[in-house]
Formats: structure tokens, C-alpha cells, sequence
């Protein structure tokens, strides 16, 4: 009977949290001046003759607000929006069978895009720019081809890697989105919109510190947030200070610039472990106990950014910038990437 004290209560659930804090409308959404100025003049454009928009690619690191901007392409357009993704679709007939299920001007989201397999991006073709389906039914010599006409829609697409889309594909989208990360105040503003909806107050510097540790990133500002609430909640009064930001921060192993645990492992592995590299991602990714794809596209491209990091033919090296983040002074010995060898 000892399980009647195991009974889950209701789960805090992150993944809804996050849901919740989704910009909804383009005026929510925070920052992407330039991508935000496209995507309403091809809208209302779109609005206006009474068609689809056009379709949309949108690259860019993880947590920018390229699924977010697919909700919203749907909500302004008013139209229903589809979500699948590159490993989902198997085989030709899974995305067949979401094509057919498509309105008239709905919105069909293909998340890492990149990841379509050759069969699957063929039948894609024909749908994106003739909005026809070819399916072929029956196998061996009775095999037929049908042709089916969809109704026109908008599809967006979204990568981390713009390099590993096919030259086909990309030039089938009317519109390539690029995200960047964000200034720390657009941050700010995100952490504030945040807290106002997860009904915490925030002074304006304690929203500064999280916004500037946030990697550039709304999903990083937002999950520290989350932490410095908790943080806040169990250990102070529920507010959130620029005090109480820093402490709860810190706790959480977040650094002056925003570079948490295995930011820092990966520096010091390549620094020490690596005598400062060159060392290939997989084996880097190993000794930090990460996917190869998490280093590359989660890690590298902010630590890349702050100078800390460079990525050569022979591999990843560190810069003087992470000898000094982590505290060490940099080899007199340690020669500088060749990057053209
Ligand atoms: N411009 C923004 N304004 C406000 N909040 C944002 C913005 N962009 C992203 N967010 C927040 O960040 C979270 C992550 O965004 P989203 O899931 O759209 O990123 P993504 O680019 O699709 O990431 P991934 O590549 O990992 O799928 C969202 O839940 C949202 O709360
Ligand atoms: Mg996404």
C-alpha cells in the first residue's frame, strides 16, 4: 500500500508552459524587425488577392521562434495550421496522407526540414509548386500513377542547417527567413511579456540580468526565468529582484555571460583535455556526454560567436577568450587555428 503516497499530483508540465508563452499574433512577437516587416507585407498581400501566402523557409538556432512564427503565419492568415517534421515523415504516403487532410489556404509546418528523406522531398515537388500529388498505387508491372490536385496552401519549413537543404527544395520557398539571436533587450522585453503572463513581478533590472545571460535566445530567457521564479518562490518572496536574478542564477550554475555546465565542459575539454585542439566534433561531443547535433547546433554557435570557439577542417579549437572565461592563461605554445590547412 506503500504506492498510495507514490500518486502523481498534477504535473507541472514545462512543455505546456512553454506553449503558454508562445507570441500568438506578430504584434507579440519581440524583435526579428526585418523578418517581421517581410512576413506582413507578404501577408496582407496574400490577404488582400484572397490566396495562400507564399511559401516560407525559415533557419535558424533552436529556440528563436521559428515554430512560434509558424503559428502565427496561421493565426494572421486565419487558416488551420498542420505540424509534422522531417523523421516523421517515413515514407511517401505519410506526407500524402497530411496533404490530402489540407484545407484551402491552410498551413502545413515541416519542422527540421533538412531532415526529409529524398522519397519524401519528391513528392513534396509537385505539391509545393503545382499543388499536385502524385501517388502511386499497386506495386510491379500494375502499378499506376494517380494524380490528385490539393487545395492550395502555405508551407513552411524550418531548419537548423540552411547548408544541408537541397538547392531544389530552397528555391521552391518564395521566402527564406534567416532568425537571428536577439539583443538583450528584445530579451528583456521577452522576460518581461514572460512574467507578466506567469503572474510574477520582475523590477526592470532583474529582468536585465536574465536578459543578458540568455545566450541571444527567447527559449533560454525563458527557461531561466522559470528557474529564477522557482528560485524566488523558495527562497525569497516570490519577487524577482536583480538580486534575487543573480543568486538564482547562480544556483543554477548560469555564468556572467550566460554559459551554463556544458558550455563550460565543453570549454575546458578543449582547452585541457585537448591541449586546446584541434579535436573532432564527436569525440568532443563524447566527452561532454552530448549528442554530436546538441554540441553543434545548441552549443557552438553562441560559444562561436563570443570568439571562444573556432571550427576548422581539423576540427574545433579554443580561443584565447576561452582560456580566459574558464581562468586559465592561455599556452604560450598553443598555435593559432589553421584554418586553411
Ligand atoms: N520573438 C519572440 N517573442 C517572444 N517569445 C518568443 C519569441 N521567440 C521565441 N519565443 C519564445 O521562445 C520559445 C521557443 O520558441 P520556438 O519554439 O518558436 O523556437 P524554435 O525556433 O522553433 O526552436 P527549435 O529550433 O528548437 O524548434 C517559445 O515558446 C516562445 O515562448
Ligand atoms: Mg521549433
Amino acid at each position: 500500500m506503500r504506492d498510495e503516497f507514490l500518486e502523481p499530483g498534477p504535473i507541472a508540465d514545462e512543455d505546456t508552459e512553454e506553449v503558454g508563452l508562445r507570441p500568438r499574433r506578430l504584434s507579440e512577437f519581440v524583435g526579428q524587425t526585418e523578418l517581421k516587416e517581410h512576413l506582413s507585407i507578404v501577408l496582407e498581400a496574400a490577404n488582400k488577392r484572397g490566396q495562400p501566402a507564399d511559401h516560407l523557409l525559415m533557419a535558424g538556432p533552436p529556440g528563436l521562434g521559428k515554430t512560434s512564427m509558424a503559428g502565427i503565419v496561421a493565426a494572421e492568415m486565419g487558416v488551420h495550421l498542420h505540424i509534422t517534421s522531417g523523421p516523421a515523415l517515413e515514407r511517401a504516403g505519410d506526407l500524402a496522407a497530411i496533404l490530402t487532410k489540407l484545407e484551402e489556404g491552410d498551413v502545413l509546418f515541416i519542422d527540421e526540414i533538412h531532415r526529409l528523406s529524398r522519397a519524401v522531398e519528391e513528392i513534396l515537388y509537385p505539391a509545393m509548386e503545382d499543388f499536385q500529388l502524385d501517388i502511386v498505387v499497386g506495386k510491379g508491372p500494375a502499378a499506376s500513377s494517380i494524380r490528385l490536385t490539393l487545395p492550395p496552401f502555405t508551407l513552411i519549413g524550418a531548419t537548423t542547417r540552411t547548408g544541408m537543404i537541397t538547392g531544389p527544395l530552397r528555391d521552391r520557398f518564395g521566402l527564406v527567413a534567416r532568425l537571428d539571436y536577439y539583443a538583450a533587450d528584445e530579451l528583456e522585453a521577452i522576460v518581461r511579456r514572460a512574467a507578466g503572463i506567469l503572474k510574477v513581478q520582475i523590477s526592470t533590472e532583474g529582468a536585465w540580468e536574465i536578459a543578458r545571460r540568455s545566450r541571444g535566445t527567447p527559449r533560454i530567457a525563458n527557461r531561466l526565468l522559470r528557474r529564477v521564479r522557482d528560485f524566488a518562490e523558495v527562497r525569497g518572496d516570490g519577487t524577482i529582484a536583480e538580486s534575487t536574478a543573480r543568486e538564482g542564477l547562480k544556483v543554477f550554475g548560469v555564468d556572467e555571460l550566460g554559459l551554463d555546465k556544458v558550455d563550460r565542459a565543453i570549454l575546458s575539454a578543449i582547452c585541457q583535455q585537448f591541449s586546446g585542439g584541434p579535436v573532432g566534433l564527436s569525440t568532443l561531443a563524447i566527452s561532454v556526454g552530448e549528442q554530436p547535433e546538441t554540441v553543434e547546433d545548441m552549443y557552438e554557435p553562441f560559444l562561436i560567436m563570443q570568439g571562444m570557439l573556432a571550427r576548422t577542417p581539423r576540427g574545433r579549437v579554443a580561443m584565447p577568450a576561452a582560456y580566459a572565461h574558464i581562468g586559465l592563461s592561455v599556452p604560450t605554445t598553443a598555435r593559432p587555428p589553421a584554418l586553411f590547412d
